[in-house]
């Protein structure tokens, strides 16, 4: 006999329809892998793609070998950091950081307000903890800086590079077309501080370069990714399979190591089927996207990433309110003019608290319910109702993630690469799998999101060609604070 009431079985029943609704099969995986393999290679050969494809002019990938103090910040979706690090020579670091959330008016303000705020907290930061370099300073004596700035820039060179355009409710259009590093040297300068801003890092080119730094295998890592505010990819490519660089380089003046044959390119892949020829559709996204700052772009990043689940969800919510959820007679009252009633309000770490709720009663859901959305009294059917719609949406993210990360390890060659290596190993001979370096919010802390991605990867075997085996393949590990030791290690090589 069911516990739940009639009412609340149908209320269950409507949620689990909204929740099929997220459910992301096989089939639309795979056709995710293909059209990104197009798209792929579409970047690379034309610029100015949505799937822009940016040559980063980094050439090399680190071994753990590298030594000496740097500075790096990272502007991010959410927070700003400053940190300086030691690389330790022998695969170890130790970094000192601070991080000061950005405040929300500067997101949307102007571009000397937002940049003169990260040079105060550089300010701040060496000031606390490198007192002596200020004291020691003079024209030769100062402090490299790696920039890594989370947004999509036409790099030019190490130390330069105009934004493209902004992302993750960003929106700041005196800054567009800007050089972001002319812009920080600025207001750095202003303050008289010695620092130089010597590289301009993506975060998943810094994830890429930490991972590969401090990763346990002897060959290099190939892709560093972000799953976090926002979603993105770096990868090594081979120099032949980026036949628009020649042109950009020259056009750019831009000089390079040829040496190693390879790039490091920013995919910036949130920006994967804009066109939204093969990416899942709920009326739930389409809510979200009418109402950002940026309708029609970044739409595999608002499917995927953490700045836009919580508004998903929202959505999936207000639509059950009209099937019944919160309409108990045991007194559940919804704040009018709280966080389910105003937009972009639910934070992603909501979802993996309801995600990793398994109380018998739904406590620790019905708390969130009561603390953090203006719900008060919720029911257990309440509570299941939104478990149910977050499954699903927490699921679509990590399967969706799926689809760059195979995409990658069969374009590149690093999948037949490996097989080679399967095939030619004497038996109990152990082969290195392909290194993929994650960070971010959600990778790190949604409860099952690698296993949801992995099943994803297993499921495109029969269906992708030459995928067969692919999972077992690769290696994912976190990178944790990627971005800042990343950016220390270009600035390494500036
Ligand atoms: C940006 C990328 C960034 C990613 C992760 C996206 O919105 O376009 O440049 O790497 O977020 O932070």
């Amino acid at each position: 006999m069911s516990i739940l009431s009639d009412s609340e079985e149908a209320l269950l029943a409507r949620a689990r329809a909204i929740g099929a609704e997220f459910v992301c099969e096989p089939e639309s995986v795979a056709k995710g892998v293909r059209e990104y393999l197009r798209l792929m290679d579409k970047g690379l050969s034309e610029p100015g793609q949505a799937m822009t494809m940016i040559p980063t002019y980094v050439t090399a990938v680190p071994n753990g070998t590298e030594k000496g103090v740097y500075l790096a910040v990272d502007l991010g979706g959410t927070n700003f950091r400053v940190c300086s690090i030691d690389l330790h020579g022998d695969s170890k670091f130790t970094l000192t950081q601070a991080k000061t959330p950005i405040p929300k008016e500067l997101m949307t303000g102007n571009s000397k307000d937002l940049f003169s705020f990260l040079a105060k907290q550089v300010a701040y930061f060496i000031e606390k903890h490198h007192s002596q370099t200020i004291d020691a300073a003079t024209p030769t004596n100062f402090l490299k800086l790696g920039f890594t700035f989370s947004f999509p820039v036409d790099q030019v060179a190490l130390n330069k590079g105009h934004l493209l355009r902004w992302t993750k409710g960003f929106d700041i259009p005196d800054a567009v077309g800007k050089d972001v590093c002319e812009l920080l040297q600025k207001e750095i300068d202003a303050l008289g501080l010695p620092v130089r801003v010597v590289a301009l890092v993506n975060d998943t080119v810094g994830t890429l370069m930490a991972r590969s730094y401090a990763s346990p295998g002897k060959s290099g890592t190939l892709l560093g990714a972000i799953f976090g505010t926002g979603t993105n990819g770096a990868y090594v490519e081979k120099l032949s399979r980026i036949p628009k660089l020649k042109k950009m380089s020259e056009e750019s003046g831009t000089k390079f190591d040829h040496s190693s044959g390879v790039m490091v390119i920013n995919t910036e892949w949130g920006a994967f089927d804009n066109a939204m020829k093969v990416l899942p559709d709920t009326p739930y996204d389409r809510a979200l996207d009418k109402n950002s700052v940026n309708p029609g772009m970044q739409m595999f990043e608002k499917r995927v990433s953490g700045m836009f689940l919580g508004e998903i969800l929202r959505n999936a919510i207000v639509a059950l309110m009209d099937h019944g959820l919160f309409k108990s007679a045991h007194g559940t009252s919804i704040d009018e003019n709280g966080p389910l009633f105003t937009a972009w309000s639910i934070d992603t770490s909501a979802l993996s608290t309801i995600q990793a709720d398994y109380t018998s009663e739904y406590t620790l859901t019905k708390q969130l319910l009561e603390q953090q959305l203006g719900v008060s009294a919720a029911t257990t059917g309440d509570a299941m109702a939104i478990k149910t719609l977050v499954y699903g949406i927490g699921k679509r993210s990590a399967r969706l993630s799926a689809i760059p990360i195979a995409a990658t390890a069969l374009a590149t060659g690093a999948y037949e690469n490996y097989k080679k290596a399967k095939a030619d190993a004497v038996p109990g001979q152990e082969v290195e799998k392909i290194d993929i370096g994650v960070d971010g919010s959600v990778v790190e802390y949604y409860p099952g999101f690698e296993r949801y991605l992995r099943e994803a990867l297993r499921d495109i075997q029969p269906l992708v060609p030459g995928a067969a085996g692919l999972e077992d393949a690769i290696r994912i590990g976190i990178a944790k604070d990627g971005s800042g030791v990343g950016a220390a290690l270009i600035a390494l090589v500036a």
